[in-house]
């Protein structure tokens, strides 16, 4: 597999064997670092790591990713640069071009990380935008593959707001590799009809199969993943949580669902998650709207089919994979 200068800025770009490679490549680096095994692959090179909205994962595994690997990071928050705002993201490419050796983005339209890769002469990853979270979908399908030793054939099931980042990532993910990929969630929450278009293609490819399904019990049937996000995502105006609430309500991950999906299902969220009161965010909208949890309940969330921590520390693994593949270090 060489990966040398190419971008990550969506599973689309990449073939199933390519993706496998990444998996691979991180498995292996996660064995590295547990055995304490150095892999500086990348000494001496540096990386720029440009977040126009928040982070807690993404950001410290990039940061530890790099260093693991011998890098120099610069960390530029959402309001300290001049990106966007007094200068062009084309010229920004090519300013951290001459001084870096790859550029992670996350922010808004995926047209932006786009344009960024166009006018950029190294690699740029991309770290979350409205309408893909590549490399979180990674650090998922390795944390699949460490619970049933495979991907293909694992009945894979989404529920909630299937159109934003996350469901139309692991709706990709999933056609590319070979899964059974199942949305519930209502009509209007399905993926926009072009992408799911994209993936039956690819899916007639790989074997795998996609469905929609408006009703819950229906959509978790046999699942072996139940998966969930939240149902308002960074961006959105906090206005939009009435109606939110209103139509993914019965699309809640709680015992009740998980009971319906295999007994070995596994429950998974990319985090972070509103399970509980205790976020700023979660006490608002959980007393405005008596509620105690939005998109999974706290028992499943810290029940053993939870695997959301083994998801999060895969994001570091995973993430240093894609950089080292493509830095051309391995
Ligand atoms: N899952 C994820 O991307 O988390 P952060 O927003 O904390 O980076
Ligand atoms: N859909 C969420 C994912 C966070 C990792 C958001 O965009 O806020």
């Amino acid at each position: 597999m060489n990966l040398k200068n190419r971008d990550f800025l969506k599973l689309l770009d990449y073939t199933p064997e390519e993706i496998e490679g990444l998996i691979d490549l991180a498995a292996e680096l996660k064995a590295k670092k547990k055995a304490g095994i150095p892999h500086k692959y990348c000494d001496g090179k540096n990386i720029a790591l440009i977040f126009e909205k928040t982070s807690t994962r993404t950001r410290c595994s990039f940061e530890v990713a790099a260093r693991d690997l011998g890098m120099g990071c610069t960390y530029l928050d959402p309001t300290g640069s001049q990106i966007g705002k007094k200068e062009s993201i084309a010229d920004t490419a090519r300013v951290l071009s001459g001084i870096y050796d790859g550029i992670e983005y996350r922010g808004f339209g995926q047209e932006i990380v786009e344009e960024l890769a166009k006018y950029a002469s190294v690699p740029v990853w991309n770290g979350l935008t409205n309408e893909f979270h590549p490399t979180q979908i990674l650090a998922d399908f390795l944390t699949i593959r460490e619970k049933f030793g495979k991907l293909k054939g694992i009945n894979f099931v989404y529920m909630g707001d299937a159109r934003f980042n996350m469901g139309n990532s692991l709706m990709v993910g999933c056609a590319k590799m070979g899964m059974n990929f199942t949305a519930g969630a209502p009509k209007e929450f399905f993926p926009n009809a072009a992408l799911i278009a994209e993936c039956e293609a690819i899916a007639r490819e790989t074997g795998a199969t996609l469905r929609f399904c408006e009703d819950p019990a229906e959509a978790v049937k046999d699942a072996d993943v139940i998966y969930t996000d939240v149902w308002v995502s960074m961006g959105e105006p906090v206005e939009v949580w009435k109606e939110r609430i209103e139509a993914l309500s019965p699309y809640q991950v709680n015992s009740r669902l998980m009971a319906k999906a295999k007994p070995t299902a596994i429950f998974m969220h990319c985090l972070p998650a509103y399970h509980d009161l205790k976020t700023a965010v979660g006490k608002e909208m959980g007393e405005r709207f008596q509620r105690d949890a939005m998109e999974v309940t706290d028992q499943v969330f810290e029940s053993e089919q939870s695997v959301v921590f083994q998801e999060a520390e895969n994001r570091m693994h995973t993430i240093k994979a894609v950089m080292a593949a493509t830095l051309g270090a391995i």
